[in-house]
């Protein structure tokens, strides 16, 4: 057993108060790669090598539970209108936004997605990310969006944080428009049951808003991931409320993201079906938005992720310590609401509260030393990285 010892040590156990936090801490990390102990230093048990952090902050894994890590290409210039006052419903009506990545992405071979993605997995691990979700969405033709769900699985690896992939329902392409119906129906009846038989996600999410699918299409969608076995979740409200915060409700979706926009009745959807709220105060600030209402959310009793929404357009960062600036400054989130975020909340919201997000025995050794003692500093001091060292799976990835 390896120890990790005389650490602050960051349980994020919902069995302890707040953060969980265990002041003169230890964890011990098996030969397999699981949990052993988490404990107090002086009662730890014996070990064959241990490392001592001086009394530094030692916590779960960051899990990011929002991302859009496989494009090709990139919208620096929408960026440029974007700083100059254009907004991104402009830009995107004017054929920009999420369709101009479509075609980069359709053209690119696999080994170059997988390259790409590859690399921003390995950037979120440098900055603590041990669990990442990756949505497709990129592509919206049956073989193209399989596809990408194809190379995920395939740049995942024991070297990488471990990856929780999600089908997108992202807008409905330009060369559909004619046919939207039928193009909504193959996905209801064909791409949704062939990503759950080849077992190439474990979720589905869709887009609900202005410019992308309406409440009767998400209705239509997410009904078929759930009779599929798969679950569902939804981007929803970041512009306009559809109403589909109340869908999510009803379908006991893992998660609701965005939500600048949502009505009581939508929170009070979300709060009796446990949904998690995942906010990305990054894709908010960057194109202006109003902030969500967190001390409705807060209020009604909602757990509350933070993510980083990766992607070419609204978001282009893996860094969760960045967001957690963010949501403790823009939002007003607290610093244990901003740790809960991405660690316990953002798990729950991917389905993996079993496995992630939490310091206990028995569980994989995901775990971040960081190079500081208070909680607050990760976010307090940012644009720094602080992260010391990562376990993924009781590997050591700084030594690698
Ligand atoms: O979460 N809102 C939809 N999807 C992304 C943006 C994707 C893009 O612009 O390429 C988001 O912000
Ligand atoms: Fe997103």
């Amino acid at each position: 057993m390896l120890l990790l010892r005389n650490a602050r040590v960051m349980t994020c156990d919902p069995a302890r108060p707040g953060l969980g936090i265990l002041e003169h801490g230890a964890v011990g990390i098996a030969a397999n790669g699981t949990i052993a102990y988490v404990g107090d230093d002086r009662t730890a048990p014996a070990a064959d090598q241990t490392l001592d952090l001086d009394g530094r902050l030692l916590t779960p894994g960051l899990v990011d539970c929002h991302t859009h890590a496989i494009f090709a290409g990139d919208r620096a210039r929408e960026f440029a209108l974007r700083a100059a006052g254009a907004t991104y419903l402009e830009i995107a009506a004017a054929g920009g936004g999420i369709s101009a990545t479509l075609e980069p992405t359709r053209a690119a071979t696999e080994a170059e997605l997988g390259a790409l993605l590859g690399a921003r997995l390995d950037a979120a691990l440098a900055t603590g990310t041990t669990t990442i979700e990756v949505k497709s969405g990129y592509d919206l033709t049956l073989a193209g969006e399989l596809r990408l769900l194809r190379v995920v699985a395939a740049t995942a690896s024991a070297r990488r944080p471990h990856v929780v992939p999600t089908f997108l329902a992202h807008l409905v392409p330009r060369d559909r428009a004619a046919d939207r119906d039928a193009f909504v129906a193959e996905i209801a009846t064909q791409l949704i049951p062939a990503v759950a038989s080849a077992r190439l996600a474990s979720s589905v999410d869709i887009y609900c808003d202005e410019g992308a699918f309406t409440l009767a299409e998400a209705r239509l969608i997410l009904g078929a991931a759930r009779a599929s076995g798969l679950g569902v979740r939804g981007h929803v409200g970041q512009f306009v409320d559809l109403g589909a915060a109340e869908l999510l409700g009803e379908l006991t979706a893992l998660s609701a993201d965005h939500l600048e926009q949502v009505s009581a009745a939508g929170i009070a959807a979300l709060a009796a079906a446990g949904t998690v709220a995942v906010m990305l105060p990054g894709a908010c600030v960057q194109l202006r938005l109003p902030v969500p209402p967190i001390a409705r959310l807060r209020a009604a009793g909602v757990r509350l992720a933070v993510a980083s929404d990766l992607n070419p357009g609204s978001s282009f960062s893996s860094s969760l310590p960045l967001q957690m600036w963010l949501a403790t400054t823009h939002f007003a989130m607290t610093v244990e609401e901003a740790w809960l975020g991405v660690t316990r909340h953002a798990a729950a919201a991917l389905g993996r509260a079993a496995t992630a997000g939490i310091l206990a025995p028995g569980r994989p050794a995901d775990l971040v030393a960081w190079q500081c003692r208070e909680p607050g500093d990760v976010p307090y001091r940012y644009g720094a990285n602080l992260v010391e060292r990562v376990v993924r799976g009781g590997l050591d990835m700084t030594a690698l």
